[in-house]
């Protein structure tokens, strides 16, 4: 790049080479679906043919993309996979819902996200960043730590913090274990699924997962019944997401959440909201312990860091390039699934109703026809002046069109709080020379917790 940083790629799984059989794709699809792309996959702009989950189109090129999600997007739902993976816990809340019902939530929810509301937050984001990194203790000495349980950690006490007034807190840990527990075993792709087996058979991770399940439901269900009856009862209660959520009316016909509404969206936001933000930072703290020169544009950046400075995001070019680009090669949701509800044609390939589309940031954002050194960790990439180059419909870790994340402010800025936060008081080191490896369970994970060694910085 321009720059002429050197370059560091970080460790990627194989590709195939050959199609997948039914069983290999089945045994696939559940242990890792990352294994399911070929070199093809990221030579070409687009796939179709026929699989067990029926005709599908894999779609890896800016057109298309903005066709199926935006321009053609009202052609186009999740699915009854997406649905019966994570349904059972999600599937009343906005992820998961689809017409008139998700048009109605919608648009009671999005004035809770636009970025206005969102820097409000901003206090309590640097907080909670600052208490974890004090948690760690480094002016007595350099540590060792476990990067995704500390990363989950944070984000969920910002998570805590800034929409639920720290209601949910107490238990962290048993929140972590609990949503470690349900991505590893109850949101994966049952091969059942994938055959369209009704879902009165029972799936084993389904069985084995639901305790975290069920702990999640309880804990969320009682929290939003006594905020409730705080609010029938005309108790002062907390200014936040979850008051907000409570009171708030729809604009077009005045009625509001139900109370099952409400704890569906309040469970979407810890499931899509806390994991996907700790990932993007371990992957990110991954990616600046191999490349020392950039660890050091940050640390300048981060050194000058100052919340409670308006202009705050405009000083942090790098963090933001770095988290950018972080989410380019490992992109937290790695596949959105559309099933076509009518017969559309896409770049030319005309598929049926019923088709499923396969939109793959993991394969777009390192396609060979849309990046220059496409597996090579360049955040130059996304600095403002070579920002406007990059396709909007070919960098898509947040989605786009109508069903694009409505966090993706509240993420950017609390994973930029996080980071410069962490990088004003510590440097980071990787330890071993094995890299993490990332791994599709829902949220792109590392197979193996990532693990660095973090020293004080002398201030
Ligand atoms: C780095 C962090 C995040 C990433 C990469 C991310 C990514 C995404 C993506 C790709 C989608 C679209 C899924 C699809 O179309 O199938 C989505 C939707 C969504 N995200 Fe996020 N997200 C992040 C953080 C958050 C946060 C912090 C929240 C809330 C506090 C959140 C709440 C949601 C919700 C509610 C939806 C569904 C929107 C709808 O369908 O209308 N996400 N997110």
């Amino acid at each position: 790049m321009a720059d002429g940083s050197p370059t560091f790629s970080p460790w990627t799984p194989a590709r195939r080479t050959k199609p997948l059989g039914l069983l290999p794709f089945l045994w696939v699809s559940w242990r890792d679906p990352l294994g399911m792309w070929s070199e093809r996959h990221f030579k070409e702009p687009q796939l179709h043919g026929n699989s067990a989950l029926g005709e599908i189109l894999v779609v890896s090129h800016p057109e298309g993309v903005r066709h199926v999600l935006s321009t053609n997007a009202a052609n186009y739902e999740k699915g009854a996979l997406q649905r019966r993976v994570l349904g059972p816990m999600l599937a009343e809340g906005l992820l998961l819902t689809e017409g008139d019902t998700w048009r109605r939530v919608r648009r009671i929810l999005a004035p809770l996200f636009t970025p206005a509301r969102t820097a409000t937050m901003n206090d309590r984001m640097a907080d909670c960043s600052r208490a974890r990194v004090d948690s760690w203790q480094l002016d007595h000495g350099a540590k060792v730590l476990n990067l995704d349980t500390e990363m989950s950690g944070l984000t969920f006490d910002i998570l805590s913090a800034t929409l639920f007034s720290d209601q949910l807190d107490g238990d962290a840990k048993g929140f972590e274990d609990a949503l470690n527990s349900y991505l590893s075993l109850a949101a994966r792709i049952d091969p059942l699924d994938v055959l369209a087996v009704p879902d009165w058979i029972p799936r084993l991770g389904r069985i084995t997962g639901a305790g975290a399940g069920r702990f999640f439901e309880t804990r969320v269900s009682a929290l939003v019944s006594q905020r409730r009856a705080q609010i029938e009862q005309g108790d002062p209660v907390a200014q936040d997401l979850l008051t907000a959520l409570l009171t708030a009316r729809d604009e077009e016909g005045g009625e509001g959440l139900s109370d099952r509404e409400v704890a569906a969206n309040v469970l979407t936001f810890i499931l899509a909201g806390h994991e996907t933000t700790a990932r993007t930072l371990g992957w990110t703290l991954h990616l600046i312990s191999r490349t020392p020169d950039i660890a050091e544009r940050l640390a300048a950046e981060a050194q000058a860091f100052d919340v409670a400075d308006p202009g705050w995001a405009e000083h942090l070019p790098w963090t933001r390039a770095v988290l950018e680009e972080a989410m380019r090669l490992f992109p937290p949701a790695p596949t959105l699934a559309r099933r076509a509800l009518g017969p559309d044609v896409v770049g030319g390939q005309a598929i049926a109703a019923g088709a499923t589309v396969l939109i793959s940031p993991w394969v777009l954002h390192r396609h060979e026809l849309l990046w220059d050194a496409p597996d090579a960790f360049r955040p130059e990439r996304f600095l403002p002046e070579n920002r406007k180059a990059v396709d909007r419909f070919a960098y898509i870790p947040f989605s786009a069109g109508p069903r694009v994340c409505i966090g993706a402010a509240f993420a950017m800025q609390e994973a930029m709080i996080a980071l410069a936060t962490i990088l004003k008081s510590a440097s980071v080191e990787a330890i071993s020379p094995i890299e993490p490896r990332p791994v599709h369970q829902i949220t792109l994970r590392s197979r193996v917790p990532i693990r660095l060694r973090l020293r004080a910085r002398a201030s």
